[in-house]
């Protein structure tokens, strides 16, 4: 298969759309026929209204004086969409040899969804529930229905994660499944398309097209704006693929669609990418470094989130503490960053810009019923003024997650983690008497290149010593790219790996289940999500700490509205009193509904 790879860079001043598309097609007549369409244009977002193709440097078009003329030309100049309708025309005409081909272009119709159905599934991290409704509400846009019914779909579109082999192996699988449904449509009027789209489409690329022929498009996680004509491209029966990630992409202006009215909870990215770069993890590589939305859009979609009735948003991105909005430049100064005590960066140190603070701040007003939640944050960014905050706010969760991924300093170091195990469990420290009854979380990774049987026991002794209330435990995947590929090797029998992990999970439950006890004769203010997966008889919600909270669907006393019986609704506040704790779930009964604002938890 040959790929013709059609990409502009930076400065564009020379060359007219118009020529770019002919330079391509005079490419495509002399070079083998092309069988995927790669427009990979750079797009520069500052100027969102100029196409994507026409993004000069902002540098080199002020030193020749030509910036202001360009603007103004831009101003009263053709649109693109203009260039679409006249490019019917070609002002160059094919010598007599060569055949005419159809242009190399789309319509504007030809961008629309026409009622096409989508069907859309996602795989791995909330990120990437996210990015299915950031990709569904562009898709809507352009005139697409969506389905929940697969029969019914003519797109399905999988959001795919990459941070361990288990995960693309599941998608693989998926695509295999996926392969008879399309093979029956091929003979009925309207084909299947299907796409990759998120970390999978980034990480592997072209790789995708070849291995499964019946892949239509691919999309990287910066790449759902150019669904539409990826989806386009593919009705022609050519493969599409756009995986350019992007330096400042933050879907800012998209809102997600909230699919379920009954929701009680939703998820709002904050920020994209990672620039840590811990010597396992893909993540850099399939989600580009990191950036960060401007407050004034969050905070405007979590007014709208609260009109609608939610009660409880979770800031959503790779490392939301590190959070850093540079978009307005008085506050750009050069204060620098206060890291917690004994961690530090694999990157230069940044400077200036919004934190995570001032967000967290802003945020929590909005709605003094709104639960605030964030994840998944960096043991590095906690300074003083967050876990202050965390501590004041009643809306405020009182729940961090603080990833260790190993209690050993050596294995740490090998990760490129920025701490050393001292330096995490003083944090621990401090996070506990900044904000008493705290809920700690935390992610390990069992069987990292050369750790040996005493890093693993190192580790055992941390989830002791923390009695973590909730975990994520996972066993060592070696990707591709990262520095541990490169530099280490994964020399960690896949047995011993797994028995590992075994004993961490033994230990963490034991610990959570000791931790989770004590709550047992308290009292916890509950946000009721609805009836529980187990009994019908029974509810579910969470706790401010965002342990699972069971208790009878029983009448009782309304203390908002006094004297008035009721039953709990998915969105209430309720008191329950806790009477039994596993290391996932509590159980209890309820006392009756109140606010956030009204009520504490006590024991
Ligand atoms: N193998 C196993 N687990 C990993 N994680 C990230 N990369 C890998 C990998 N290569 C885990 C880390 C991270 C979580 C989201 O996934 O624990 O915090
Ligand atoms: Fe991966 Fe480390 Fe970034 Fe988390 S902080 S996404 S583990 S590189």
């Amino acid at each position: 298969m040959s790929v013709i790879r059609l990409q502009t860079v930076g400065s564009f001043s020379a060359m007219h759309p118009f020529q770019c598309v002919l330079r391509a097609r005079r490419c495509l007549r002399r070079g083998p026929l092309a069988s995927v369409s790669w427009l990979l244009l750079r797009t520069c977002r500052a100027h969102s209204s100029v196409p994507s193709f026409a993004c000069p440097s902002p540098q080199r078009q002020q030193e020749d004086g030509v910036w202001k003329d360009f603007s103004s030309r831009l101003a009263t100049g053709p649109t693109f969409q203009d260039f679409l309708r006249s490019a019917s025309v070609p002002p160059e005409q094919p010598s007599s040899s060569e055949v005419e081909d159809p242009p190399p272009y789309l319509t504007v119709d030809e961008l629309l969804g026409r009622q096409r159905r989508v069907y859309l599934e996602t795989y791995g991290c909330q990120m990437n529930v996210n990015d299915t409704e950031i990709a569904w509400s562009i898709l809507q846009k352009s005139g697409y229905l969506r389905t929940s019914n697969l029969q019914e779909a003519d797109v399905i579109l999988l959001v795919t994660c990459s941070i361990r082999e288990k995960a693309e192996q599941t998608i693989w699988n998926r695509l295999h499944q996926l392969k008879s449904l399309k093979s029956k449509r091929l003979r009925s009027r309207v084909p299947l398309r299907i796409g990759i789209l998120g970390c999978m489409a980034e990480r592997l690329k072209e790789e995708i097209l070849n291995r499964e022929k019946m892949v239509d498009i691919l999309a990287g996680p910066d790449a759902y704006r150019d669904l539409p004509r990826l989806l386009a491209v593919a009705e022609s029966g050519q493969q599409a693929a756009n995986v350019l990630l992007s330096l400042d992409e933050t879907y800012a202006d998209v809102m997600p669609v909230q699919t379920s009215p009954s929701a009680t909870s939703a998820f709002v990215s904050i920020m994209r990418g990672c620039d840590n770069m811990c010597s396992y993890c893909i993540v850099p590589f399939t989600r580009g470094r990191e950036r960060s939305r401007p407050v004034a859009s969050i905070l405007e979609e979590v007014r709208k989130l609260s009109e609608q009735g939610l009660k409880e948003v979770t800031l959503l991105g790779q490392n939301v503490n590190s959070f850093r909005d540079n978009s307005e430049v008085q506050f750009n100064n050069a204060v620098s960053t206060n890291l917690s005590r004994g961690f530090s960066t694999n990157y230069k140190a940044k400077q200036g810009g919004l934190r995570f603070a001032h967000l967290l701040d802003q945020v929590s007003r909005i709605d003094p019923e709104m639960r605030i939640r964030f994840t998944s944050p960096h043991p590095k960014d906690f300074p003083d003024e967050v876990l202050q905050l965390i501590r004041e706010r009643d809306n405020i969760c009182k729940q961090i997650h603080l990833p260790a991924q190993s209690g050993s300093s050596r294995v740490l170091e090998a990760m490129r983690r920025g701490y050393s195990r001292e330096a995490y469990v003083e944090l621990i420290h401090h996070i506990r008497e900044s904000i008493p009854g705290v809920s700690l979380s935390s992610d390990f990774i069992a069987g990292f290149c050369g750790e040996t049987e005493e890093d693993h026991l190192q580790t055992v002794s941390l989830l002791r010593e923390v009695q973590y209330n909730i975990g994520f435990l996972f066993a060592y995947s070696m990707r591709q790219k990262t520095r541990a590929y490169h530099r280490l090797k994964d020399d960690i029998p896949e047995e011993v790996k797994l028995r590992r992990l075994e004993e961490l999970i033994t230990v963490f439950r034991e610990e959570a289940t000791k931790a989770n006890k004590s709550f047992v004769g308290c009292t916890q203010l509950v946000l009721v999500e609805g009836p529980s997966k187990r009994s019908a008889a029974d509810l579910c919600g969470r706790n401010d700490g965002n342990l699972k909270v069971i208790f009878a669907d029983v009448e009782m006393e309304d203390a908002t509205d006094s004297g008035l019986r009721v039953r709990a609704q998915p969105g209430d506040y309720v008191l329950v009193k806790i009477t039994s704790a596993s290391s996932q779930t509590l159980k209890g009964h309820v006392l009756c509904k109140t606010t956030l604002k009204d009520s504490t938890a006590y024991c």
